[in-house]
């Protein structure tokens, strides 16, 4: 029944004995010379990773022997540890002499960052590499590294599809915080080192968070993340002094609003001194903002920005901002380019301790979208990259969808905007415009579920995220391959199959999903399933425009609603380009009959027939692939799985038929091939 927990902290004993013997040589003593908290979690979370996988649990003491091997785990401190940021640290492995024995030394600029090289060094003894010659130096690529909790307290959680909270329980925090501490060593040995606790919709109970009610608890929760180098954010209510202040107006100018806002700051950060700031989402979807008042996002942002500032705290404001009562007859408003018109102008008007939050597409993480170009339109104004690791549009977790191929796709797109070579991740990172803030944000897909993620392959959506925001650089097969060996053991069959698995499953699901970049096409309110015209007449904004002739969105310059005018100019021309737009965002960007010759050769509707047939091939073939590794992985783990790819087989052939039998009855025209349409 707990199948998966220890996820990618699974500490199997290491079967080769002269590596086993070796790790457990080197690291049989564990040296603090310092006591500080994080220092703490680090020998001991060492202590424990070693005592699993050499069934020998080093002593943790203050006083190093030198004439015994010990891993030593110290500070250095800024300014000697050259090009490091705050959180960076060193590996390295000493040799002995005549007088001394060998000793591993994990020095971290921080406390933190020497928790982050012990959770190194346990990744390279789950991978079985040699620890005798280590030179390692790191630092991570993105200062904020965050998950977003979209948990409500009644223990339900926003798009999650893997249990029940485990933060809430029937209103109120739940009483067992084991749980949430085994969450955070996942993350933090992942290098993630903040998280937002609370739904980015903030319901009446969740109002009060920021009350004295919670304070108490609050301080018990911040104190797990902190063991662990994590810092608790939370999301606000932007009428929190309509809703709990007693005031008659939330009017982010009015002295008494501000001076409302200044003393819940004041309050939370006598509770939690290293209270991370608030998460908003404002004027979006129906939640207040400062708009009702004749205000800007820049008002409403630095309002926070000012009461956080005295204790050095952040606000990450989110640009998901767009009319959802749109009439389906107008054909001029374009929900793509909402978040650009919306934030552009104020670019420079932002506080310093502000940070926008920005979904990485226009639209709202469907399988396929082109990048936001709101990155790329702001140059004075920190920024981070929203992800959504829980697959609200990709499956929901009984589909397997491995995303970070998706995301590096993101973190390398090119926007141009300080000539090339600006891509999103320096963007995001704050490189390219020397910005104080930056990072990587992204919505958690994890539950009470004994797996954390429904599906057990899911996890590596997780950690991929969390190995992103430390190194955007990674390669997606290399995060793939360490996730397999961490997760499943280092069995080469199981890694073969395993990898081409993930790394195949987001091509295969956009296969038989909605096409060429068009989205959508899903059943309302809760996104699972095909229903092609489920949004077509909608007040979200979200259409495919599909008729007897042809299908997608103009969105060019010219003829359309010129969103493809919110890049900078070598982008914008090739999306605004028939002939050149990539064929996987053909829909996106233009509308063409359905006899249009993709770059493929294909005709769009031909296109259409052969990737909904050969997508569900593929999905069967996910679990034919998975079927073979019968008796090389836990039994139940295997049968999980097995049955979630199965369920995902089935379903795929839903998809298939309802897409092929939509666009066949639209068009009129026969699939070449003469196969099954309804
Ligand atoms: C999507 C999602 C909502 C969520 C919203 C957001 O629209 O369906 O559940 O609240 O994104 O990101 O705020």
């Amino acid at each position: 029944d707990k199948i998966g927990y220890d996820a990618w902290l699974r500490y199997a004993s290491i079967e080769n004995g002269e590596l086993r013997e070796e790790y457990r040589a080197c690291c049989s003593v564990i040296v603090i010379t310092e006591q500080t908290k994080l220092l703490h979690t680090a020998a001991r979370e060492l202590a424990e990773a070693v005592g699993a996988m050499t069934g020998h649990k080093p002593e943790v003491t203050s006083v190093r022997d030198r004439q015994v091997p010990s891993v030593m785990i110290g500070i250095k401190g800024k300014g000697d540890t050259d090009g490091l940021g705050d959180e960076g640290y060193t590996l390295q492995t000493l040799e002995g002499g005549q007088e001394e024995a060998e000793c591993i030394a994990i020095i971290g600029v921080s406390d933190r960052g020497a928790l982050y090289g012990a959770f190194h060094l346990i990744r390279l003894m789950q991978m079985g590499e040699p620890i005798n010659k280590l030179q390692v130096k790191e630092s991570p690529a993105n200062g904020l590294r965050i998950i977003n909790q979209w948990d409500n307290m009644d223990g339900s959680i926003e798009r999650g599809y893997a249990g029940k909270s485990i933060f809430y329980d029937s209103g109120g925090f739940v009483k067992d915080f084991t749980r949430i501490r085994d969450y955070a060593r996942l993350l933090a040995s992942t290098g993630i080192n903040a998280i937002s606790i609370n739904n980015v919709n903030v319901h009446r109970e969740e109002t009060k968070l920021i009350t004295a009610e919670y304070e108490r608890t609050l301080s018990k929760v911040a104190d797990v993340f902190g063991a662990y180098g994590i810092k608790l954010f939370l999301s606000i209510n932007f009428a929190s002094p309509i809703a709990i202040g007693g005031l008659q107006t939330a009017d982010p100018l009015d002295p008494e609003v501000r001076k409302w806002w200044a003393e819940r700051a004041e309050d939370l950060y006598r509770a939690i001194p290293d209270f991370g700031g608030f998460l908003v989402k404002a004027d979006s979807e129906f939640r207040p903002g400062p708009f009702t008042y004749g205000r800007d996002h820049a008002d409403g942002a630095n309002l926070l920005a000012e009461a956080l500032a005295p204790h050095g705290g952040l606000v990450i404001w989110r640009c998901f901002v767009y009319n959802c009562l749109q009439d389906w007859r107008d054909r001029s408003t374009d929900r793509a380019k909402a978040a650009y018109d919306h934030f552009t102008p104020l670019d420079g008007r932002f506080a310093d301790n502000v940070i926008l939050q920005i979904k990485n597409g226009p639209m709202d993480f469907q399988v396929r979208e082109p990048v936001s170009p709101l990155f790329g339109g702001l140059s004075h104004t920190n920024q981070v990259l929203e992800l959504q690791i829980t697959q609200e549009y990709t499956g929901q977790q009984k589909h397997v969808c491995y995303l970070v191929p998706q995301w590096k796709e993101v973190l390398d797109f090119d926007t141009f905007a300080a000539g090339k070579g600006s891509t999103v991740d320096k963007i995001a990172s704050g490189a390219l415009y020397n910005r104080p803030y930056g990072g990587l944000a992204a919505v958690s897909n994890i539950g009470d579920d004994a797996c954390w993620t429904g599906h057990p392959l899911a996890q590596a959506n997780l950690y991929g995220y969390g190995r992103l925001a430390w190194n955007s650089a990674l390669s997606a097969e290399q995060i793939t391959t360490e996730w397999i060996r961490l997760s499943l053991g280092r069995d080469p069959v199981t890694e073969d199959v395993v990898s081409s698995i993930l790394l195949r499953s987001w091509g295969i699901y956009e296969s038989y999903t909605s096409p060429l970049g068009v989205g959508w096409m899903v059943n309302p309110n809760h996104h699972y399933g095909p229903n092609v015209d489920g949004y077509e007449y909608s007040k979200w904004g979200t259409y495919h425009f599909a008729d007897h002739q042809g299908i997608g969105v103009d969105r060019t310059i010219g003829t359309g609603t010129g969103y493809a005018g919110q890049y900078h100019t070598q982008p914008s021309e090739i999306y605004n380009s028939l002939e050149r737009c990539p064929d996987e965002l053909l829909l996106f960007f233009h509308h063409v009959p359905y006899t249009h010759v993709l770059q493929s050769g294909k005709t769009v509707i031909q296109h259409i027939y052969d990737t909904h047939f050969d997508g569900v091939d593929a999905a069967a073939g996910l679990l034919a692939a998975w079927q073979t590794l019968r008796g090389k992985i836990d039994n139940a783990y295997f049968e999980l799985v097995a049955s979630r790819l199965t369920e995902q087989s089935e379903h795929a052939k839903e998809w298939r038929d309802v897409i092929n039998t939509y666009f066949y009855r639209k068009s009129g025209i026969d699939d070449r091939q003469g196969r099954l349409i309804y």
